[in-house]
C-alpha cells in the first residue's frame, strides 16, 4: 500500500516535535508532503524555526515548511510558554536550523495542494490552534471535499479543559476557528485530552527514549523531561502527555485507539466556557454526528510504537 498523503499543521511545542519525528520516522506509511507553522505554543516566528528544527533533527532537512497565520482569526494569540518554555522547545539545546522556510504562505499551500493532489488523498494532521485550517477553507471552499481526513490533537469531553476550566489550548486559541473545522464536512477525527492524557511519559518510557542512544533519542527525553512539569503540577500525572503524536500512531496504527462517532460543536459565544468542545458523548441531542471522538488508548502499544520509530532516525 503507498503512503498516505499527510499535511502536518502544527505549532512546535515539545508534543508536536515529537509527532513530525513519528511521522518522518514512518516513510513507509506515511509521505509528509509538508509541515505549515501556526501560532499557538509561542508566536509563528519560533514555531516556523522549531519545526525546521525538529525536521533538522530527523535528518529530514529537504522537508516543506511554511509558516502560516501569526494570529486567531479574530482573538488576541494566546500562547503557552508556561508549559513549552520560552523557545517553545525548551529542554534540549538544538542547533538553529540552516534548512529554508518557504515563501509561500501555508494558508496558499494548502489550498494549493489539496487542489493538485487527486481527490480525498491527503489528509490534514493540525496539532495546534485551527487558524491556517480554518483560513484555507474559508479562502477556498472547494477544497472541503477535497479532504481525505482531518486528525487533530484538540477538545476534551471526561477531562474538561487543560487552559481553563472548560476548554482545551488548540481549541480554546482560536475557537471561530474550530467553529469553521467543525462545520466543514470532512471526515474529522479527535484525539482530545481524554486520550492524550493516557499517553503519559512514565520515568520508565522516558528512559527507553533516552537509552536508544541517538541524538533523537536523547532530544526527545529531554523535551519531555521539561514538558512534563506543567502537568505534574496540576494533574499529579505520571509524566508528560504526548498529546500531538497520537495523530501521527493513529495515522500509522488506528488499532490503538477507540472512539465513537458523535456530534462536536464549539463553544464560540460564552466567555465562561468559551472554546469548550461540547461533544454529544452519550447521543442526548439529535445534533448529526461530525467527527470521530476518540476516547482511549493502548498505551503500552502507542510508546512501543513511538519508541521503535524514533530509535530508527
Ligand atoms: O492542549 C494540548 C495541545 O496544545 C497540544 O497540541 C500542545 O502542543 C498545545 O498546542
Ligand atoms: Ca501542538
Amino acid at each position: 500500500m503507498s503512503p498516505r498523503k499527510i499535511i502536518i499543521d502544527t505549532d512546535p511545542g515539545q508534543d508536536d516535535a515529537v509527532a513530525i519525528l513519528l511521522a518522518l520516522a514512518s516513510p513507509d506509511e506515511l509521505d509528509v508532503l509538508g509541515i505549515t507553522a501556526v501560532a499557538g505554543n509561542v508566536p509563528l516566528h519560533l514555531t516556523q524555526k522549531n519545526a525546521r528544527i525538529v525536521c533538522e533533527l530527523a535528518g529530514k532537512p529537504d522537508t516543506l515548511v511554511f509558516a502560516g497565520c501569526d494570529a486567531p482569526l479574530s482573538r488576541k494569540l494566546v500562547t503557552a510558554e508556561h508549559v513549552h518554555g520560552k523557545t517553545g522547545l525548551d529542554g534540549p539545546t538544538l542547533p538553529d536550523p540552516t534548512m529554508p522556510l518557504q515563501d509561500q504562505h501555508a494558508v496558499d499551500y494548502i489550498i494549493e495542494t489539496l487542489r493538485a493532489e487527486e481527490q480525498g488523498t491527503v489528509t490534514l494532521c493540525p496539532l495546534g490552534p485551527l487558524t491556517n485550517i480554518a483560513v484555507a477553507l474559508q479562502r477556498a471552499p472547494d477544497i472541503a471535499d477535497r479532504i481525505q481526513e482531518i486528525v487533530l490533537m484538540g477538545g476534551a469531553y471526561f477531562e474538561v479543559g487543560n487552559i481553563t476550566p472548560t476548554a482545551e489550548f488548540n481549541i480554546y486559541v482560536d475557537p471561530e476557528a474550530a467553529k469553521v473545522v467543525f462545520a466543514c464536512g470532512a471526515p474529522i477525527t479527535v484525539m482530545p485530552l481524554d486520550v492524550t492524557h493516557k499517553a503519559l511519559v512514565t520515568a520508565e518510557r522516558n528512559a527507553a527514549f533516552r537509552a536508544l542512544g541517538t541524538p533523537v533519542g536523547v532530544a526527545v527525553a529531554e523535551m519531555t523531561d521539561f514538558f512534563e512539569r506543567f502537568d505534574k503540577e496540576k494533574y499529579g500525572s505520571a509524566g508528560a502527555p504526548l498529546h500531538d503524536p497520537c495523530v501521527s500512531a493513529y495515522l500509522i496504527r488506528p488499532d490503538l485507539f477507540t472512539g465513537r462517532q458523535i456530534n462536536v460543536e464549539i463553544e464560540t459565544g460564552s466567555d465562561l466556557t468559551l472554546g469548550m468542545t461540547v461533544a454529544d458523548w452519550w447521543g442526548v441531542t439529535d445534533r448529526a454526528p461530525n467527527a470521530t471522538f476518540m476516547g482511549d488508548i493502548d498505551a503500552n502499544g502507542f510508546f512501543a510504537l513511538l519508541t521503535e520509530r524514533l530509535g530508527r532516525l
